[in-house]
């Protein structure tokens, strides 16, 4: 099987954690638009001062401009053999979009990657980042309405995927290293039934 995902989960739920250890392993790129818009908001340009008008009050960019930033970074060469998509999609709009950019390529998602980890987890997870790392987005109001948004757009875009049969569902709950080892074996028992 190819490795074409995605993985989602709730804000902390560990996918930027976990996207750099399954990508290190599957050798493939991670792609988090989250860490793209970062990016662009340090470097102060144009895109990253409008994505900053959103993130930094835990509101989606808007999706035209995430959707346009993906098709791009598609075009790149390292992709080609695969990818983790972290991030996105992020509501049942982007899905759509996805799935266009996927057939424009003739390839399709292999497998979707869901991350659990109960609200109060994540934002004890959160709030510990934020002494640490100071992310704008990281205080305790924008966090629990990152939390709300996730639950009231991004989760349903899991029953589209669910009918499809490639939602994979890992406790994102215990060690940083144990979570990996259930990605793993999650992906590779999945692989092995195809
Ligand atoms: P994004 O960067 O995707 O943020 P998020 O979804 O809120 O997720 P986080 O980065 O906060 O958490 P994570 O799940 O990656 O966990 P992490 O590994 O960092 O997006 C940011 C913003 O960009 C969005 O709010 C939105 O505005 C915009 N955006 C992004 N994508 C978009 C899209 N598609 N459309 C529109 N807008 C979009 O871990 C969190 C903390 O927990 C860390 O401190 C980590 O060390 C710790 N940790 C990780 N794993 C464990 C563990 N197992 N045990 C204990 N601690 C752990």
């Amino acid at each position: 099987m190819s490795y074409r995902l995605l993985l989602v989960g709730p804000p902390g739920a560990g996918k930027g954690t976990q996207a750099e250890l399954l990508c290190e392993y599957l050798e493939i790129p991670a792609v988090s638009t989250g860490a793209i818009f970062r990016e662009h908001t340090a470097a102060g340009d144009e895109l990253g001062q409008l994505a900053d008008s959103f993130t930094s009050r835990g509101e989606l960019v808007p999706d035209d401009v995430t959707n346009r930033m993906v098709d791009v970074r598609l075009d790149c060469e390292d992709v080609t053999g695969g990818f983790l998509l972290d991030g996105y999609p992020r509501n049942v709009d982007q899905v759509h979009a996805l799935d266009r950019l996927l057939a424009a390529r003739n390839w399709t998602l292999d497998a979707v990657v869901l991350l659990h980890a109960d609200d109060e987890v994540v934002v004890e997870r959160l709030l510990g980042r934020a002494a640490t790392e100071g992310r704008k987005d990281d205080t305790e109001k924008v966090i629990r309405h990152r939390i709300a948004l996730y639950h009231e757009t991004t989760q349903p875009l899991l029953d589209l995927y669910r009918e499809r049969g490639i939602v994979l569902d890992v406790d994102g709950v215990g060690t940083v290293e144990e979570v990996a080892e259930r990605i793993r074996t999650t992906l590779e028992d999945f692989a092995a039934s195809r």
